[in-house]
């Protein structure tokens, strides 16, 4: 069994993540998206709402699990025995940021591969500061998120 981690904020989970989760899938037995606790920057939804969003999200889908994480990731892949890293490539800046990362990793668990996906053209320009942005700015966010995340933005919306 091959497993591989999804490693990532998820602040919120979009449609661009739930694309490349599929993609990966075709290659790998098994996939955890790994929600990680420590960000930087003051979160819209706390780490038991995302993983909570992400597992309804992915209900149709087998060999997936969700789990929380903190602390370096490549040492997290070493205690779960994964094979490897997955992560999306939209466009070229993102690969300025990956790059790095992915050799960091690699220097901390050399056996440990970064796995880069393409997202389908549709979502080159989605991510999740995108949809925190329409959606602070009072926009319709609903076809850039899975159902459930959606709700959950709604209900946030009318609890302001
Ligand atoms: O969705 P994001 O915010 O781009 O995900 C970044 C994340 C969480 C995958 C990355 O910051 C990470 O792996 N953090 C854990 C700390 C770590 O292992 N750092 C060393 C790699 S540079």
């Amino acid at each position: 069994m091959r497993l591989a981690l999804f490693p990532g904020s998820f602040d919120p989970f979009t449609c661009g993540h739930l694309d490349i989760l599929e993609r990966a899938l075709r290659i790998f037995d098994e996939i955890e998206v790994t929600v990680a606790v420590n960000s930087n920057k003051v979160p819209i939804f706390s780490v038991e709402e995302r993983c909570a969003l992400i597992e309804a999200s992915t209900i149709h889908l087998q060999r997936v699990a969700v789990a929380p994480f903190e602390g370096l990731i490549a040492e997290y892949a070493r205690k779960r025995d994964a094979s490897a890293l997955i992560r999306g490539l939209r466009q070229t800046n993102d690969f300025e940021y990956e790059q790095p990362m992915a050799l960091a990793n690699r220097h901390l668990h050399p056996e440990l591969e970064t796995v880069f996906f393409l997202p389908s053209s549709d979502f080159t320009f989605l991510s999740s500061s995108i949809v925190r942005d329409i959606f602070r700015w009072g926009g319709d966010v609903s076809d850039l998120v899975p159902e459930p995340v959606g709700a959950a933005l709604q209900t946030k919306r009318s609890n302001e």
